[in-house]
This record gives structure tokens, C-alpha cells and sequence, in this order.
């Protein structure tokens, strides 16, 4: 890897401005200063230093972060807070948040630059569990949680795949997912005369939200947590249901 975009991709600045602090001999690639931004190194064996600091390159890293309502799932956007601005100092540019949460939901949101485990989340045809806490306006009947789990119409060319609900209260139910589709719980609670007054995702492939984690707050996934995704994403399952 060219010695400029490694600088970059440890989040020192953009390539120009690391080509600055190359110029300044603030770069030493084991242990002698190296001012060529091209000068080719091997991220994983040369040791690169910015200022007498170490860089321990990593090429995936992985957060968990409980979005807070007002905030968008995207990397960029010209008038709300996007969730990757949350990062504050570990942000990176080339992460991005697996899926999308509206701007009104909460909740468990993966930030990552594994594009390859993303995909594998993300396609339908892996069935990934997704879980919801969702305030509804009036409490469900028997019989609309019976249409909930069989599958509805949402509009859409097919009725929605099972779905498991839990009630835990008279305004609050449990919705556990495979599918993504713009908007599905709400539609879903609308399928059934129904309105979704809050929504959090409290689960995704395996991983569940850290309940220290404030909204807004992020935090690295453990290594076994970053296994369970991977093995979220191996799942086939050949019939329509969880
Ligand atoms: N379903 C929705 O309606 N909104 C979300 O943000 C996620 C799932």
C-alpha cells in the first residue's frame, strides 16, 4: 500500500494533508523518516510512526453505536448530523453504517469498513435476524399478532416473511424481522390498523445493543461479537421462515 493512503486510512487527514506532514519529516517507516508518499510499505509487518507514534494498522474495525433519533444513517448529508459524524475521534473514511434506521429510530446501528461482511448482513437472501422494541398506539389483538407473525401486506409484490412478536406490554411488543424494506415495521404496524409511536433496534444478526451505551454513544465490538456477524452472514436458510 502506497504510504500516503495508509496515513489516510489511520485517520491522520486527507491525502494532501498527510503529503504535508510527509514533506515535514514527521513520518518515520521503521525508524527512519520517509518524505516520498508513494514509498510502498507492508501495512502489517513495517512499523510506521506519525510524530515518535506508532500506527498499528487494522484493515476492519467494527462499532456498535445507539443511534439517537434526529440523526441519519449515511455518511454524508447536507443538513442532518449523519451517524459516522458521531465518532468523533475514531471516525475513518472509508466507514459507513451497515443498513438503515430512519431519522426518527433509535438504536443498535453497526458502523463499519468491512464492505464484504456488509453485503453478506444486508442480503436478503441471508435472513438476518433484525429486532425491534416498538411503542405502538393501541395494544395488538390475538389476531393481529397472528397476522404480524403469518406475514403482511405492505404494498409490496410479496407479503412480509414471518416475523416473531412478543407483547411485553399493552403499548410495547417485540418484533423480530428477516427483511429490511424501507419503512417495514411502520407498514407492518399499519398493515394491522396500527401506528408506530417509537422504535428502537435492539438486535442484528447476533449481536444485541449494549445497554450502557446512551444514545448517541458508541462502542467497539468484541472479537466474539464481530464472530457472530460473520456467522449471521453465513446463514442460508432455504424456507420462507425464522
Ligand atoms: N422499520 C422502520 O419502519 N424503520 C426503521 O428505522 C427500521 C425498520
Amino acid at each position: 500500500m502506497r504510504l500516503d493512503r495508509f496515513l489516510s486510512e489511520m485517520n491522520l487527514g486527507t491525502r494532501s494533508q498527510v503529503k504535508g506532514y510527509l514533506r515535514q519529516g514527521l513520518v518515520t517507516v521503521n525508524g527512519v523518516p520517509e518524505r516520498s508518499a508513494d514509498r510502498r510499505i507492508e501495512e502489517t509487518r513495517d512499523l510506521v510512526s506519525f510524530q515518535g507514534r506508532l500506527l498499528r494498522y487494522r484493515q476492519y474495525v467494527y462499532y456498535m453505536l445507539n443511534k439517537p433519533a434526529g440523526v441519519v444513517s449515511a455518511t454524508r448529508d447536507s443538513q442532518a448530523k449523519t451517524v459516522v459524524e458521531l465518532l468523533g475521534a475514531d471516525y475513518r473514511g472509508d466507514l459507513f453504517p451497515v443498513g438503515r434506521l430512519d431519522k426518527d429510530t433509535e438504536g443498535l446501528l453497526l458502523l463499519t469498513n468491512d464492505g464484504d461482511l456488509a453485503h453478506r448482513l444486508l442480503s436478503p437472501s441471508r435472513h438476518v435476524d433484525k429486532v425491534y422494541q416498538v411503542k405502538v398506539a393501541h395494544s395488538l389483538s390475538r389476531e393481529d399478532v397472528a397476522c404480524l407473525e403469518q406475514g403482511v401486506d405492505i404494498g409490496e409484490e410479496k407479503d412480509t416473511l414471518p416475523a416473531v412478536v412478543e407483547v411485553q406490554e399493552a403499548d410495547q411488543i417485540l418484533l423480530t424481522i428477516q427483511e429490511g424494506k424501507f419503512h417495514q415495521v411502520k407498514r407492518m404496524l399499519q398493515a394491522v390498523d396500527n401506528q408506530v409511536l417509537a422504535l428502537k433496534r435492539i438486535g442484528f444478526g447476533g449481536l444485541r445493543l449494549d445497554g450502557e451505551l446512551e444514545p448517541g454513544a458508541y462502542r467497539e465490538l468484541r472479537e466474539e461479537e464481530v464472530t457472530a456477524l460473520q456467522e449471521a452472514g453465513k446463514k442460508r436458510p432455504d424456507k420462507r421462515s425464522l
